[in-house]
């Protein structure tokens, strides 16, 4: 039987405020294999979990990350834009995310938010979090700036990497020869069956992102992903386990 995992995108975002603990233990809660989010950097060097550059679509603070210190940051709601019910919900910072792991198994897709804004230093900070913590073979470092991937891997060559894809180009095939990475991390509306195959016969894991129609979910089992990235764990782990009672 093929193991499809299946990975909480920002946490059971569909369902819970995205990036938050509260994503994170629900995604915990409904049995998911992973969570997936974004880090970006406080104006004094923090990693933060959000995934805008910006604060005011879903925090109660505004302007960009980058510009307030941590303190600042600790005083943001990330809950009450998603739904009263979540009042006091913090803005994560990527040790709590960490500490907060310690109590489970799930595997972290930490995306590296580096496409907008450089965040000089990010990916160094991010692995000392990594090590400090002992979460080395629980990670999967994404980005859709390959720049940033290609530090990590002569920074810290054993953690497990991926590109991100949002499209994806003409040379693909040539991409991933010459990249050498092990995730393939495509929109799931433009991984095709040939896509799919190349990335496969590289050797590559593939995790597409972010399907939460059953349909959808059906398509990326029967090509044979190896995780599919979602906003509804729940209903996606349910819609996997009775195509597989089924097939
Ligand atoms: O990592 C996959 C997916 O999260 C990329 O898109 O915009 O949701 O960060 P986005
Ligand atoms: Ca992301």
């Amino acid at each position: 039987m093929q193991n499809i995992k299946i990975f909480a995108h920002r946490g059971s975002k569909g369902t819970h405020p995205e990036n938050t603990i509260a994503a994170f233990q629900k995604a915990a809660e409904t049995g998911a294999d992973g969570i997936e989010f974004d880090v970006h950097l406080s104006a004094d060097g923090e990693l933060i979990i959000i995934h805008d550059e910006t604060l005011d679509r879903t925090t109660s603070l505004t302007g960009y990350v980058k510009d307030h210190s941590a303190k600042e940051l600790k005083t943001g709601d990330a809950g009450v834009k998603f739904s009263k019910e979540f009042l006091g919900e913090r803005i994560p910072f990527l040790s709590e995310v960490f500490d907060w792991a310690k109590g489970n198994g799930l595997l972290m897709n930490i995306e590296l938010k580096t496409d907008k804004l450089a965040y000089e230093g990010i990916e160094q900070k991010v692995i000392d979090a990594i090590r400090h913590h002992e979460m080395d073979q629980r990670v999967i470092l994404s980005s859709f700036n390959h720049q940033s991937i290609e530090k990590v891997k002569l920074l810290a060559p054993d953690l497990e990497r991926a590109l991100l894809f949002e499209g994806l180009p003409e040379n693909l095939e040539q991409i991933l020869r010459d990249k050498q990475e092990s995730g393939f991390h495509p929109d799931q509306n433009n991984l095709t069956e040939a896509a799919s195959q190349i990335a496969k016969t590289l050797g590559y894991k593939i995790r597409p992102w972010v399907a939460n129609d059953g349909g959808d979910i059906l398509k990326l089992a029967g090509m044979g992903v190896d995780v599919i990235m979602t906003d509804f764990p729940e209903k996606a782990l349910k819609a996997l386990k009775d195509w597989q009672a089924n097939g």
